[in-house]
């Protein structure tokens, strides 16, 4: 997945472009650029790499006057990362930048080089410029709306055409929003790009196209004129700033016990506000990554309460045979609401039964076309490495479950857990020690059974995803069938074991291993004999792995920065993966 962001108003664009890239760098950080546009000229620069590369060349050039432009940030999917292959593009009188996947790009480019067309870069991008240079005789809306029948896939695409002055977007299922300043527009992938100018902005809808010029803007569909309301986003640019912190990974999990306690004080006692999901007899839960490893919790915790549960990650459950029974739940769970994986499961769910939306982005396709929806209430989450977001999203499902399942100590645990998270995250000193044991390391276990397993999931996921050490999760019952033929002197195995009622499971795992040479670091709520150890209070179940988790991400935190990792825009990653 990419960035996208144009400008059209009275200023000019290269730093609006450059302030919004950069808010939009977690999407995808492999190479950059950017269009000017003034009646003479249209000015293209590129570079591969971070936005600061893209803007020190930008200082370093002439740049026409104007004030209108479009930039792009690229995660690479077609043609690999180079000043080709990043946009903008350019084909004939048409230039644009785009956000999303053209499926049918390869049978395109084929069509359109037989009628002639040479292509400068193998990305379907420029595939998708040539479409609409293609139909473009003069009128841009009409080649725009020819060029939607035309192009299969998800794109949001910001469009410069030679002959005027407007800028043109399209949206078709990848994020795009129109932001609406004082006599300025923009379109962005994400607002956050934008709230240094305005936090006025409109939601477009499927195939929707906007054209903005002098005059303002206007958004159709199929040729017909759309009118959407104009909304104010409480996101507020401090979401954007480091706050002192080095890394937005650290900021946003010292987060943690505020929005923690934010969140269960909103529904704690108002439970009526979550969802009845007692009337469902099925619940299925999906997502990819981490929120796939936040159902898990989940899953442990609604079973635990007598339901029956699936889970899946999104990208199998789309394609899989679901046999959806009667009065059947699906919960979709997604920081962003954008993940294409997890909107593809939830329009499948959509056809056969209610859904679910746990998401922390409220304009978000998924908390739109949701049958309910629950916002965690993150806040903006910079960082690729979700952290304070995948421990909200536990948090609600934890209260789903206390709605099934009402226990005892559940209430008064949940009001000293903002405090007890508090003092394990003041434990730095002890993490960079554990760090220090680690981050030479190059392959790390993780183990633990039930809900335990899924801790482990994430901890593990969390550790390989910022640190590049390769880790890996097994149910602990399952080493024995295979992986501890992997286990050589001094291999790191963390054990989670926070479940009474199979600890000594878990415990006589880590034996196993340690046997065979392993590095143990238990992680438990029972103090044991072990020289590495992390131990958390005993607190009722259901919230349980919310003080455990946090542990593993500042361990985490800790590798990555011994080990000199580009924390927050780790290698290889997007914040919010909107393609397949
Ligand atoms: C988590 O740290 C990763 N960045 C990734 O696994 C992420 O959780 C996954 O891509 C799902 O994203 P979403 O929550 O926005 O759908």
């Amino acid at each position: 997945m990419c960035g996208i962001i144009g400008y059209k108003g009275k200023k000019h664009p290269k730093d609006i472009l450059i302030n919004g890239l950069k808010n939009l760098e977690y999407r995808g950080y492999d190479s950059a650029g950017v269009a000017l546009k003034n009646d003479d000229t249209i000015q293209i620069i590129k570079s591969v790499g971070k936005i600061s590369h893209l803007e020190e060349k930008l200082n370093n050039e002439k740049l026409i006057d104007c004030n209108l432009g479009i930039a792009h940030t690229r995660w690479a999917t077609h043609g690999e990362p180079n000043e080709s292959n990043a946009h903008p593009h350019r084909v004939g009188k048409i230039t644009l930048v785009h956000n999303g996947i053209i499926e049918n790009a390869g049978v395109l480019r084929e069509q359109l080089q037989k009628e002639g067309v040479k292509f400068n870069s193998n990305t379907d991008t420029e595939v998708a410029a040539a479409i609409i240079n293609k139909y473009y005789t003069g009128d841009m809306e009409k080649a725009l709306n020819k060029a939607i029948k035309e192009i299969k896939g998800s794109y949001a695409l910001a469009i410069l055409c030679e002959d005027d002055d407007k800028l043109y977007a399209i949206r078709c299922e990848s994020p795009l929003i129109l932001g609406v300043g004082k006599d300025e527009y923009f379109v962005t992938s994400d607002i956050g790009a934008i709230l240094k100018y305005t936090r006025d902005y409109v939601l477009l809808g499927e195939n929707e196209i906007v054209v903005i010029d002098n005059k303002g803007y206007k958004i159709t569909k199929d040729n017909k004129v759309v009118k959407r309301e104009v909304l104010t986003s409480k996101l507020t640019n401090e979401a954007t700033d480091l706050c002192g912190y080095d890394h937005y990974m650290m900021k946003e999990i010292m987060e943690e016990p505020v929005l923690v306690d934010n969140l269960a004080n909103k529904y704690i006692h108002n439970l009526k506000k979550l969802p009845d999901i007692k009337k469902y007899q099925h619940i299925h839960i999906i997502g990819c990554g981490s929120a796939y490893y936040a159902g898990m919790v989940g899953k442990n915790l609604f079973e635990d309460a007598g339901v029956e549960v699936e889970i899946d990650v999104a990208s199998e459950y789309r394609y899989r045979n679901i046999i959806y029974k009667p009065n059947t739940l699906v919960i979709l769970i997604s920081q962003s609401g954008e993940t294409a994986d997890t909107i593809a499961a939830m329009r499948k769910a959509n056809e056969h039964a209610d859904t679910l939306a746990i998401v922390n982005v409220d304009a978000s396709t998924i908390a739109r076309e949701c049958t309910y929806k629950v916002l965690i209430e993150a806040g903006r989450e910079v960082a690729v490495a979700t952290t304070k977001a995948y421990l909200l999203q536990v948090l609600i499902l934890s209260l789903l479950a206390y709605r099934l399942d009402p226990d005892g100590t559940y209430v008064e645990d949940l009001k000293k857990l903002p405090q007890q998270l508090k003092v394990l995250l003041d434990k730095t000193g002890f993490y960079k020690k554990l760090a220090d044991a680690i981050y030479k390391h190059e392959d790390v276990f993780f183990i633990g059974r039930k809900v335990d397993y899924a801790i482990s999931m994430e901890g593990s996921l969390k550790l390989k995803e910022v640190s590049y050490i390769h880790s890996d999760a097994y149910q602990a019952g399952e080493l024995k069938h295979g992986t501890i033929s992997l286990i050589k002197d001094g291999t790191i195995v963390f054990a989670i074991a926070t479940d009474d009622d199979i600890r000594d499971k878990t415990i006589s795992n880590l034996e196993e291993v340690i046997s065979r040479g392993a590095y143990p670091i238990y992680v438990g709520n029972e103090d044991v004999a072990y020289d590495h150890k992390i131990i958390v209070p005993r607190i009722n179940k259901k919230l349980q792995p919310i003080l455990v988790v946090p542990a593993l991400q500042m361990i985490a935190y800790f590798v990555a920065l011994k080990r000199g990792c580009d924390i927050d825009k780790p290698k290889n990653l997007a914040k919010s993966v909107t393609v397949e």
